[in-house]
């Protein structure tokens, strides 16, 4: 059957009190509208249509990598059922159409296949219990069946005590739609035209609205500042980090855990609180990541530990290497296994090779360093001149020693030695030992200089 999703996202959100429009808000590792988009597509929508408004050129401008999308400009705002009349002419006359909000992030898709299934060729609403219901739409119901919904503004007092609310997620038979849609009208408190008065319509032709309540209560709320994005986002964290624990792995403390992308892990991985996974993280078995570590788009091989505050960036680790404390690898490193690289080293477009070491204090950009080589506190390669970026290699079980400045393009040959405080500007043979700079001198019968007396 075909089946449409609408989602509305032409309001202001004002309380926002930001200059982008309210949609465009980011939870996760997305923009709210982006989660919503990419549940509809996992319900198999056969059309994605956007109803925008407010800031729509940012909105659409957002979501171009979205190819498929139907955007339907509501100019402007007169109320839900207007924003769901702009859609009419693009909306199929057959099938059904599921509404969604821009703004309400979490819902799940097995939730939303319920309520296209229980809406059938009629209308289905998506409804809440609510202990305090002030604000939204109440849903009035005799001997049990839905007749109306009417909006808190327009309630009187027995209505205002009713607590089951409209969540204004629904679906409906297209029919219906382009049948009841043309008759609202916007005779009420706001002076708009209500999607919601769409369902005394359909029960006047005899139809049954059936309701479906959330599994949780998140998966139906909406974002309208900044106070109930952070809200959604710890409730989202946390439950991501319980899905992850489910699945076997450690996490010190879920309630300080945020991952803004996907993570796959193998067993007995643990990661220590506050640390921040972004893109595509993947760990093998046994990896430990400690406290404050930032990885975003990342490949961990088995059995290596991370210590704090490292930063990873577009980089892969081999198996059993140690990171940290405060590294920093960027897009292009690339360590083999059993590397060990240190706290304040940096290393970018590298590849180390296995069991190589760096453990203080260096700069590694634009680097081949093969197996086994020891790299002193302090070495830096110098791989730009101003103009260009140059390659430092260096070779097998060579040894640089501390404060080495290696200036590319330049080649430290196999199990050679390079004698700390270098500047080495020529390549150094295999197995021999360079030293640049002035060696050491001693001045004999030199004084100390004593306290004169005044
Ligand atoms: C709506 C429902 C109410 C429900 C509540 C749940 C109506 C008349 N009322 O009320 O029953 O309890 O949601 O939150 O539907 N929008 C447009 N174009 C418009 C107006 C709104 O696209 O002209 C979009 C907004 O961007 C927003 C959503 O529709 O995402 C809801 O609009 P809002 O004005 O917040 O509706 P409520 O008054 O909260
Ligand atoms: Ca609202």
């Amino acid at each position: 059957m075909q089946r449409s999703v609408l989602v509305l996202a032409a309001g202001k959100g004002t309380r926002m009190k930001s200059r982008l429009p309210k949609v465009l808000q980011v939870l996760g590792d997305k923009p709210l509208l982006g989660h919503v988009l990419d549940t509809a597509r996992s319900l198999g929508a056969s059309a994605r249509i956007v109803v925008v408004g407010h800031g729509a050129e940012l909105v659409e401008q957002a979501m171009q990598h979205e190819t498929d999308l139907l955007w339907v400009r509501q100019e402007p705002q007169l109320g839900t059922g207007h924003a769901v009349q702009c859609a009419l002419p693009v909306l199929p006359r057959t099938g059904s159409t599921l509404i969604l909000y821009g703004d309400v992030p979490l819902t799940q898709s097995d939730t939303l296949l319920a309520l296209l299934g229980a809406a059938g060729d009629g209308l289905a609403l998506m409804t809440l219990e609510m202990d305090d219901p002030t604000g939204y739409g109440r849903i009035v119901r005799v001997d049990g069946q839905v007749r109306r919904i009417v909006e808190h503004k327009d309630a009187n007092t027995a209505e205002r005590a009713l607590r089951e609310v409209n969540t204004g997620i629904m679906a409906v038979d297209n029919g219906l739609l382009h049948e009841l849609l043309p008759l609202l009208h916007n005779d009420n408190a706001q002076g708009e035209y209500y999607l919601t008065d769409l369902v005394a319509l359909a029960v006047a032709r005899g139809v049954t609205v059936h309701t479906v309540q959330a599994a949780q209560d998140w998966e139906v709320q909406g974002v309208n500042d900044k106070l109930q994005l952070a809200q959604l986002e710890r409730i989202w964290q946390k439950e991501q980090a319980r899905r992850l624990m489910l699945e076997g792995l450690t996490l010190r403390d879920p309630g300080r855990f945020d991952l803004r992308g996907s993570l796959t892990h193998g067993r007995d991985c643990e990661i220590d609180v506050d640390v921040v996974l972004e893109g595509q993280v993947v760990l093998g078995e046994g990896v430990r990541i400690g406290a404050g570590c930032v990885l975003r788009d990342a490949w961990i091989g088995d059995g290596c530990q991370l210590q704090p505050y490292t930063w990873v960036d577009g980089a892969r680790i081999g198996a059993q290497a140690q990171v940290g404390p405060f590294a920093r690898l960027r897009p292009g490193a690339d360590l083999a296994e059993n590397c060990h690289v240190g706290n304040f080293v940096e290393v970018k477009n590298s590849q180390l090779g296995p069991g190589s070491k760096a453990n203080h204090l260096s700069y590694i950009g634009d680097a081949i360093v093969g197996a086994r080589v020891n790299i002193g506190a302090g070495t830096i390669t110098c791989n730009y001149d101003g103009v260009n970026k140059h390659i430092t290699r260096i070779g097998e079980g060579a040894f640089i020693g501390s404060n080495t400045s290696l200036v590319a393009p330049v080649r430290v040959g196999e199990q050679a030695t390079v004698g700390a405080g270098s500047v080495i500007t020529r390549d150094v043979p295999d197995g021999q030992l360079a030293v640049a700079g002035a060696l050491q001198k001693i001045i004999e019968h030199w004084r100390r200089p004593s306290k004169i007396k005044s």
